[in-house]
């Protein structure tokens, strides 16, 4: 068992760190190395055929199959299990259950809020790949008030809302020159690049500010694993 519950006091620091202080807040060593470098090894491995294609965030509900995308190369690839898939992978399936209970500690929602679409939001996990250097994800803030032609639900303004990533990779180790960039003081202020400018890397759960802008570019591959992480969307689901 995976054991990373916050503490009070915990819970205390990580809402002062994302809403008062960087707009985010990380656990180190979430995944245990071993536990990390395996996971790697798999989905970096031929497991493609798992997938189902595409499907648009509008059309996602209960019972859609779990789904791929690969852009803007083939090698460049996104690998979406909703929670009520059955996983290729138990324990990375584990380790995303768990971060979503830390985010629903974190906003005082029930423990188990999303982990199953009763509660009206469903989680769906993305085993992201980049080994390209394009603007992958272009700038952009989410529950902002900005238009979304494709999205999860309810995209009303809402500060609160948090996003996890947990990372699989590290900064000049498996990719360079860019990556997860956080734009924490302003949309046209200088980013974070994470990985470079703080100490966040493979095995590190990070909880943040849905609200800041974001982008992911800039990304120059040097391990097989290149910019490997994992984010943990969660859908609206309408019964
Ligand atoms: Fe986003």
């Amino acid at each position: 068992m995976i054991k990373h519950f916050l503490d009070s006091k915990s819970v205390i620091n990580a809402r002062h760190k994302i809403y008062n202080e960087d707009g985010y807040f990380v656990i180190k060593g979430f995944m245990t190395s071993k536990d990390a470098e395996e996971t790697i090894d798999f989905w970096v491995s031929d497991i493609g055929d798992e997938f189902a294609g595409f499907v648009k965030n509008t059309d996602v509900t209960s019972g859609t199959p779990k789904y791929k995308y690969n852009r803007p190369t083939d090698r460049d690839f996104a690998y979406c299990t909703h929670i009520w898939n059955e996983p290729i992978d138990e324990r990375m399936h584990e380790y995303v259950v768990i971060s979503n209970m830390i985010r629903n500690q974190i906003l005082s929602k029930p423990l188990y809020f999303a982990a199953h679409e009763a509660t009206g939001q469903a989680l769906q996990y993305r085993v992201n790949r980049t080994v390209s250097s394009d603007r992958v994800v272009k700038k952009h803030a989410d529950y902002f008030s900005e238009y979304r032609a494709d999205p999860t639900g309810s995209h009303v303004f809402d500060p609160s809302r948090l996003e996890i990533t947990i990372f699989l990779s590290d900064y000049d180790k498996d990719y360079t020159s860019g990556g997860f960039c956080f734009y924490k003081n302003g949309e046209n202020a200088k980013p974070i690049i994470f990985g470079r400018d703080n100490a966040v890397g493979r095995g590190d759960l990070v909880i943040w500010r849905y609200s800041i802008f974001h982008e992911v570019s800039n990304v120059t591959p040097i391990s097989e694993a290149g910019f490997l992480r994992v984010i943990v969307p969660t859908f609206d689901i309408y019964s």
